[in-house]
């Protein structure tokens, strides 16, 4: 029998909503520091097309890192194992922004998920496209079937003005060998990506397409094959969360990602995808929130992937 999703969603939205949380928005990144830290929003939707929703989950955020899951299926699309030549795939336990390994590993960051990883991903597809960020922006209307996905570029210029982590790992990355593009260029590119804004229905809906593991997806010309999205998956629950992600396949037990503007979207593949937007973070970089409401979830259907 399929569960009651929109009771359940409902449920843990009425739990959660008023409870106070410790976490704190990202403040780091100037334009973000000022979102209302109330805001919360749930979507569900199933691979049969059936779509929940409660709270804001109609209201436009930055999806930050997890714009990294997009960027990553692209770049996979195109130049298929080739990108594990430079990215590895293995859990960091360490910080999202990080810089330690890849110093001692030579600038080989761990997956392509932590900021290191990330950029060297965003560097590859500099290379491979004249104008990445249109290619990028086409791929991610596409898989979600919306054209009204947006950069902020607002965001993109604020976290640029204050990028030095990100510019320090860039230039250890190229120090090392392992950043064809200028700095500058890359950085420019990546900073945009994690700009994309949209809604928990939206983010959801996208994510969907990681859901049909035993097909093939995509967008125009760039399709993963059914593998692939396997692999994608396995990353997600690997290395989604950072040095928590060993904790949200504990607690959750779903592939996901996060994202600094309280996005998390996670799914069960086959079955579901689930996105939550709550912007206090704990202090992974997490959304306190989102961790929490989707515990609840895997617990009230008694399933997760496991
Ligand atoms: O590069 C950064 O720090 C941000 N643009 C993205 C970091 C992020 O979302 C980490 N996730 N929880």
């Amino acid at each position: 029998m399929t569960p009651d999703y929109d009771q359940i969603i409902n449920e843990i939205y009425n739990e959660l909503k008023d409870a106070s949380d410790e976490g704190t928005v990202a403040d780091y990144i100037p334009d973000l520091a000022h979102i209302d830290r109330t805001k919360f929003g749930i979507c569900l939707t199933t691979l049969d097309g059936e779509q929940n929703k409660v709270g804001d989950a109609d209201e436009k955020f930055s999806l930050q890192s997890v714009t990294k899951v997009l960027s990553l299926s692209l770049v996979f699309s195109q130049l298929g194992n080739k990108v594990w030549d430079r990215v590895d795939v293995e859990p960091s336990g360490n910080g999202f922004n990080s810089i330690i390994q890849l110093e001692y590993e030579n600038g080989f960051p761990r997956n392509p998920f932590i900021n290191a990883g990330a950029i060297v991903i965003a560097d590859m597809l500099v290379s491979l496209h004249k104008d990445p960020k249109a290619v990028f922006l086409n791929y991610i209307r596409g898989l979600c079937g919306n054209t009204d996905i947006q950069y902020n570029e607002k965001v993109a210029l604020s976290e640029k003005s204050v990028g030095y982590g990100n510019y320090s790992l860039a230039y250890m990355i190229k120090s090392k060998g392992n950043l064809v593009n200028d700095v500058d260029e890359v950085l420019d590119f990546y900073f945009w990506q994690c700009s994309v804004e949209m809604t928990c229905a939206e983010l959801a809906q996208t994510f969907l397409n990681f859901g049909e593991t035993n097909v093939p997806f995509g967008h125009g010309n760039y399709m993963l094959t059914a593998s692939q999205s396997r692999r994608m998956n396995a990353l997600m629950l690997t290395c989604g969360f950072y040095d928590e992600s060993g904790e949200f396949a504990f607690e959750v037990g779903l592939p996901g990602k996060s994202g600094v503007g309280g996005a998390i979207v996670a799914l069960n593949p086959l079955r579901y995808c689930v996105s939550v937007w709550s912007p206090p973070l704990n202090v992974k970089g997490n959304s306190y929130k989102g961790m929490k409401a989707l515990e609840m979830l895997t617990t009230k259907l008694g399933r997760s992937i496991f």
